[in-house]
């Protein structure tokens, strides 16, 4: 027979268990459609912010704090609701959050408060800008568009991956990494020469496009699916091997950005020369 101590016990488990789960789905928001959610996965990786705040913005959650704010201003670039010339973009919002397109008072609300937010961050901090005018935009989502159930949304499905979207990668990451033109110029004509900015952009192209990563380096069925033609999966990744294991030695394990310029692109750069000359007109 069970004591009276034991059945209290037993009591005050089964009341924390309940506890717990009404506490947990308090906390869960509606998560951000996919698009913006792999950005925030890429942009997370890209500026190494710790793994574990992705949760948060894949419960559109998002602190006030810099990391957040500049995963925001990555984010909003890869997605097209923010640019660092150009500023606040609600047609990226819009493609995104289809509903809103019907919303004519809510899309004004937005823009004249991300107006005055945006006015008010200093000049130069473009991931306070990118950010403050995000909230804007999440502030009038919380009390609703004003339109129910609008379009079911778009299965925002990514496109396949091709040269349109690595092409379209190198312009998304020039505009994050601020390149300047002189660089973009030799680009387009796919050279890639090894600075600090070029090196950073090819890891963000890489991130971005799951081409290549920190941990795991180039992904070579990918690489391959792109560069292989002519050749056995197996024969494209032995050569890729030997070019990665060569200049493993040599590189400072610390700095990825080097890592990633030499074993995504340096390993591959005729492919991704002839690449970008193939469809040079598709680059901005
Ligand atoms: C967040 O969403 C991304 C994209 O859908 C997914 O890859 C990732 O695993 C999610 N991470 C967490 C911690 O929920």
């Amino acid at each position: 027979m069970a004591s009276s101590g034991q059945v209290v016990a037993a009591a005050a488990v089964l009341l924390l268990m309940q506890l717990a789960t009404t506490s947990a789905s308090f906390g869960a928001r509606d998560p951000p459609p996919p698009a913006l959610r792999e950005a925030q996965a890429a942009c997370v990786k890209y500026l190494g912010i710790c793994d574990n705040r992705l949760r948060q913005y894949n419960n559109s959650v998002y602190p006030t704090d810099q990391d957040t704010m500049c995963m925001v201003r990555c984010a909003g670039i890869m997605v097209g609701f923010w640019d660092d010339t150009v500023g606040f973009k609600l047609d990226g919002l819009i493609s995104l959050f289809p509903e809103l397109a019907a919303a004519a008072h809510v899309q004004h609300q937005i823009l004249s408060c991300a107006e005055k937010r945006i006015a008010s961050c200093p000049p130069q901090d473009t991931c306070a800008k990118a950010y403050n005018g995000f909230r804007c935009f999440l502030d009038a989502k919380k009390s609703g568009f004003g339109v129910k159930d609008a379009l079911p949304a778009q299965s925002q499905s990514l496109k396949p991956f091709d040269a349109q979207e690595f092409i379209r990668s190198l312009s998304i990451c020039s505009k994050i990494q601020r390149i300047p033109k002189e660089l973009r110029n030799l680009y387009v004509q796919g050279v890639f020469p090894n600075d600090e900015k070029t090196r950073s952009l090819i890891r963000c192209v890489g991130i971005r496009t799951g081409l290549y990563d920190d941990e795991q380096g180039p992904n070579i069925p990918m690489l391959y699916s792109l560069f292989g033609a002519g050749q056995t999966e197996a024969e494209f990744r032995r050569r890729a091997n030997i070019c990665i294991n060569v200049n493993q030695p040599l590189l400072d394990a610390q700095d990825k950005n080097a890592q990633a310029y030499v074993k995504l692109y340096r390993c591959f750069a005729e492919q991704f020369s002839a690449l970008i000359r193939a469809n040079a007109n598709a680059m901005v």
